[in-house]
């Protein structure tokens, strides 16, 4: 049976480290909100350029030009994936369980990782990311060989414009606001699982494997 995950968490939790972990490792598809998102205002597209102002101030992107992008990746998956940044409000997370009923495709939990503004902030400005991948580093607990440099290409990292700390407060902030009410969506969906977000990568990816590992350990599509 194949895996179907959303992470839900602020930023900094540590929700795309750990969904490009589960692809490696198992072959479930990432599916990142964020990712899409800075791909699209690279490539310049109509998408990019409607979401780019609110990119730049931490605001969150119009449910409905997010839902579209996510359905249009769903359509590309046949059914093993995990959403990283998605949904992020309470009708995104109902437009959600809508496309994924059309499929056939319940969902198996939605991970929450849970951290404290300290660790988000301090793990954010220390925080490098290859751009080609959406691989990331972290100068302070995870630093790459060479400083600035990727590890596996050899390119250079960047440091995300939204993580400057005007930007980071008003996405913590947006959080706390819009997100929240969709942990709670969840947990009286059944489907939420709690996970300490600030205890090491290899133990919060145990965690999860734990709560999912009947189906991370079958085959992924
Ligand atoms: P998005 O790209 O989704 O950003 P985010 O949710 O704010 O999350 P981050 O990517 O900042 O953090 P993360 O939890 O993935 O942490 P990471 O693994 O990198 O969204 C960006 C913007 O796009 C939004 O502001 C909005 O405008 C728009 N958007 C996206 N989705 C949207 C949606 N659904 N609706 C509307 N708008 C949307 O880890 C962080 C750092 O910590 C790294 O350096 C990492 O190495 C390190 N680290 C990770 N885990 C650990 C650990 N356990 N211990 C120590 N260090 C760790």
């Amino acid at each position: 049976m194949p895996v179907r995950l959303v992470f839900l968490g602020p930023p900094g939790a540590g929700k795309g480290t750990q969904a490009r972990i589960l692809e490696q490792r198992f072959g479930v598809k990432q599916i990142s909100s964020g990712d899409l998102l800075r791909a699209n205002l690279a490539q310049g597209t109509e998408l990019g350029r409607q979401a780019e102002q609110y990119m730049r101030r931490g605001e969150l992107v119009p449910d409905s030009l997010v839902v579209a992008m996510i359905d249009r990746e769903l359509q590309q998956h046949s059914g093993a994936f995990v959403i990283d940044g998605f949904p992020r409000t309470v009708a995104q997370a109902e437009a959600l369980d809508r496309l994924l009923d059309e499929h056939g495709w319940p969902l198996d939990a939605a991970i929450h990782f849970q951290a404290d503004r300290e660790t988000l902030i301090a793990r954010l400005s220390a925080r490098w990311t290859n751009p080609r991948n959406g691989r990331t580093y972290n100068t302070l607990t995870n630093p790459p060989r060479v400083p600035g440099i990727d590890d596996e290409d050899g390119g250079p990292l960047v440091q995300r414009e939204d993580d400057q700390p005007d930007t980071l407060a008003k996405r913590l902030e947006v959080f706390e606001l819009q997100t929240q009410p969709v942990i709670e969506y969840y947990r009286k969906a059944g489907k939420l699982v709690e996970v300490d977000a600030l205890a090491s990568v290899d133990a919060v990816a145990a965690r999860i494997n734990k709560a999912t590992g009947a189906t991370a350990s079958s085959e992924a599509r």
